[in-house]
This record gives structure tokens, sequence and C-alpha cells, in this order.
């Protein structure tokens, strides 16, 4: 069965949903597409699967009790650019090899692949990529939750949000990031510096105020928060000067931007109404734009009809 899943941009609480704290993630319409066939041996794009090089597709099939596939992906979103890919990966790779269940199991499934393959994760890409549209994931939840997902030290509730249409162009740096270490690094922060704990904690409240924001389409209070977010990004060590380049370019073009996603590296994102004019500013600075626009569908999968005459 082929199964779809789009990547995902993070527009507040990277990093502090990790400590339990809100964060808020839209799936963005880039996407990853999934074709597993049963099969006594197992490939991914015709290579052997093994736990070192192929993470993924090794526990995947794991989880799923199956005994081989042969799995071939597609991708757009590029991958370490903190766009989800690993995340989308997950989901397609889930849904294509589960066709029976449903969307709960493949959002917590999807999370326990991420957690086996980067050690360290929150269940914020993985639901992302999974329900579509925009969710907020926080320990505390909020109204109608969609379903929650846990660790052995934190459990999330995970509910959709509605957004508005945001003006956000994505800007590539082109240094792609791995994000277990930047999550570990935080952890080691967290443990040593009271001021990445306050910052943790800050970054929890600026994701409650853009809560309240998001339905009233006030972009400059959003873009505000947003650069409040990257200050705080930046105490808890996840900044890079590459990252610097593109929001110094971007910044007196757009009411806000930030880094999105682990950091290190990775992608930006900027609200503005002059799309173009900052398409060419990330250009510019040897960044990769890409104008997308938020809210895309989630997991989806085509069932195929094999004809036998
Ligand atoms: C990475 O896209 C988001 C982080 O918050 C890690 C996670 O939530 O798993 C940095």
């Amino acid at each position: 069965m082929k199964a779809s899943a789009p990547g995902k941009v993070i527009l507040f609480g990277e990093h502090a949903v990790v400590f339990g704290k809100p964060a808020i993630a839209a799936a963005i319409d880039m996407r990853i597409e999934v074709d597993c066939t049963p099969s006594s041996i197992t490939l991914f794009n015709g290579l052997p699967v093994a736990q070192t090089n192929t993470p993924h597709a090794y526990h995947a099939l794991r989880l799923s009790g199956k005994s081989g596939a042969e799995i071939s992906v597609r991708s757009d979103i590029p991958a370490g650019a903190g766009l989800g890919s690993s995340a989308a990966l997950a989901a397609a790779l889930t849904a294509s090899l589960n066709p029976e269940m449903k969307e709960s199991e493949i959002a917590s499934t999807a999370y326990k692949i991420e957690l086996l393959s980067q050690k360290r994760a929150s269940p914020l890409d993985t639901s992302a990529v999974v329900h579509g549209h925009a969710i907020y994931v926080s320990a505390g939840g909020r109204e109608g939750t969609l379903w929650s997902v846990g660790n052995e030290e934190v459990r999330w509730e995970v509910s959709h949000l509605d957004i508005r249409a945001l003006p956000i162009v994505i800007g590539y740096t082109g240094v792609p990031a791995a994000t277990g270490p930047l999550v570990l690094r935080v952890r080691k922060m967290w443990e040593r510096f009271p001021t990445v704990r306050l910052a943790i904690e800050e970054i929890g409240t600026i994701t409650e105020e853009a809560v309240k924001l998001l339905p009233t389409g006030d972009l400059t209070a959003l873009g505000r928060l947003m650069e409040r977010n990257q200050k705080l990004l930046s105490v808890i060590g996840v900044g890079s000067p590459v990252v610097d380049k593109l929001l110094d370019a971007v910044r007196p073009l757009c009411y806000g931007a930030k880094l999105t996603g682990a950091g290190g590296g990775g992608s930006i994102i900027a609200l503005t109404d002059k799309q173009e004019k900052v398409m060419e500013a990330i250009r510019q600075k040897g960044g990769i734009p890409y104008s997308c626009s938020l809210g895309a569908e989630g997991i989806r999968r085509v069932h195929e009809v094999r004809h036998t005459d």
C-alpha cells in the first residue's frame, strides 16, 4: 500500500516541548511518499535495510511484525532541514505497512520509531505530519484532544489548531543538522544552567500567547513573539551563524523570523507579506527559499487495485 505524509514547520515552542511545554506546528505542502510491497527480502529503495543506515525502515518493519517488504520512497522534503522529513518517513512507513491502523495509532507508532531512531524526541513532529493542518502539543493539553502520546518522563496531549493562512517563507540554510544530538545538548544545558531552565519556561509562555493571537491574525504581534522565541532559542544553545545570517537578511522585510525545528543549521521561517523579496534575500545569502502554504493534509493512504487476469 502507498501512503504519503507532509513535512512540517514549528511556529513556536521547539525544544521546550521536549520538557512538556506547549508548542505549535503546522503541516506544509511538501510530501514524502512510501510504497511497501510484502516480500521475503527487505529492501529500501533497492538497498538492504540495516538498523544503522536505515533506522526508520528497520524499526517500522519490526514494529509492524511483518517479516519483509520492498520499500520505495520518494520525497520532496529536504532531509536534515528541520522540515519534518524523518517524522514524515516514520508516519508514511507506518501507514503503508499497517493498512488497518487508525491515525492515533499511526501517531504513537511513528513517535516510537522517531524515539528509537534518534534517541530523544517529543511527539510534536510525528503528530503534526499525521494529523496535518496545525496542532498544539503540550503536557497540559487543551480542549479537544486528538490523542495523547508519552515516554517514561512526559505524556503529551495533541489537539487540532485552527490557523489562518499565515504568510510564511521558509529558508533552508543548506546545512543539515541532526535533531537527536541537539536535543541532548539542550538537556545537558538545562541540567546545568538556571538561565536555560528559565528560557524554556518563557518559550512555553510565548507559545501560549501565540495560541491566543493566532485567530486574530495580528501579524505584528505574532512577529514580535517569533523574534522573542528566537532570542531564547539562542540562549538554549541551538542558534548558529548560518541561521543568524539568514535571519539578519530577512528581518527588515518581515514581521518576525526564527529558526524552525532543531536548529544548529536547518531552516528559518519568516512571517512576511513581502514573499518575493524575502525569497530573494535568502537566495542572496546562499540559502534555499521555499514559499509554502501551511495547513496541508496529514497522512494519506492510496489503496492500489492490482488486477490479476
Ligand atoms: C524538532 O523538529 C523539534 C524538537 O523540539 C525536537 C522534538 O520535539 O522532538 C527540537
